[in-house]
């Protein structure tokens, strides 16, 4: 059942792709529930994943950055939940930075504890996807069918630095950690994409990937459902960790633990190998 809901995936990527060649970047009137205004390619993608997945005996509901709702089919007998970002990075497409799709796969609940798979397409030189299940496998699309390349795993330390969010607007404590590692030797790496910044950490072997809270943006920018359950769950399968937090003074936890009171809730986050969140969770203490 699982393997209809990432064929579904597969197929959608393969259409959406073809679309991005097509170069047709202009924005629309619209803007989605969080305020980012909407690209025609936001609007197509998300109808691509949204019919491809709905019309799944297996799909219980879906639920996507760019719809304002929860969808749940009628009648169903489907046990799975598919939440999904149809298109992250969509303000770097039009400088033709790789951009991507994200998704988790829930049973029965959207609850970060009920994910049971969750992955990643990347629209760069080549489509790729990751699926992360018990580990975590890459694929490749080339010559008309998906291949997999093998496994993604994460050394204890990397060597890469991905920080995200406004530095004037930085806490302190987290300019100090960012600064510590560059000068440990820690290269930059962030080019504004979610998901070729954290792909390219899972390439390498690791570093930190980090959006925090900042002045502005207290709850960070990034969403738990679409972007940040997905990618702690593949981070964890790697051999890494995630952590985040509600700034509500409860510090950092294992995202996977944290609860969202919306769908739509974005939270601080952090992405690395063990080395690098040991080294978050000392500066944040
Ligand atoms: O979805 C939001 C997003 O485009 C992510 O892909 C990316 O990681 C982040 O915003 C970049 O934000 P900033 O430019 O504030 O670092
Ligand atoms: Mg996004």
């Amino acid at each position: 059942m699982l393997y209809s809901i990432i064929d579904a995936l597969q197929k959608s990527a393969i259409h959406i792709d073809s679309l991005l060649k097509k170069c047709k970047f202009e924005y629309l009137d619209s803007i989605n529930i969080t305020g980012d205004n909407q690209l025609g390619v936001d609007v197509e993608a998300n109808n691509i994943f949204k019919e491809a997945l709905l019309e799944l005996d297996a799909i219980k509901g879906i639920c996507s950055e760019e719809e304002n709702e929860a969808i749940y089919k009628k009648d169903s007998n489907g046990v799975y939940l598919v939440a999904f970002d149809p298109l992250d990075g969509s303000s770097i497409v039009s400088s033709n930075l790789s951009v991507g799709s994200i998704f988790g796969i829930y049973n029965e609940e959207f609850c970060a504890k009920n994910l049971i798979a969750s992955g990643y397409i990347i629209y760069g030189p080549r489509l790729e996807m990751v699926v992360a299940q018990d580990s975590v496998n890459h694929y490749v699309y080339s010559d008309g069918g998906w291949r997999n390349i093998g496994s993604l795993t994460l050394n204890d330390k990397g060597k890469i630095n991905s920080p995200g969010g406004t530095q004037k607007n930085w806490s302190t404590k987290h300019k100090i950690l960012i600064e510590s590692l560059f000068l440990e030797g820690y290269r930059l790496r962030y080019s504004g994409g979610m998901v070729p910044d954290l792909h390219n950490l899972l390439c390498k072997g690791g570093g930190l990937f980090s959006y925090p809270s900042t002045s502005d943006a207290p709850n960070g920018k990034l969403r738990a459902l679409f972007e940040i359950f997905p990618f702690a769950f593949i981070f964890e399968k790697a051999g890494g960790e995630a952590i985040g937090g509600i700034s509500d003074g409860s510090g950092l936890s294992r995202i996977l633990d944290l609860k969202i009171d919306s769908i739509h809730q974005s939270l601080p986050c952090f992405f690395g190998s063990k080395y690098e969140i040991e080294r978050v969770k000392l500066a944040y203490k």
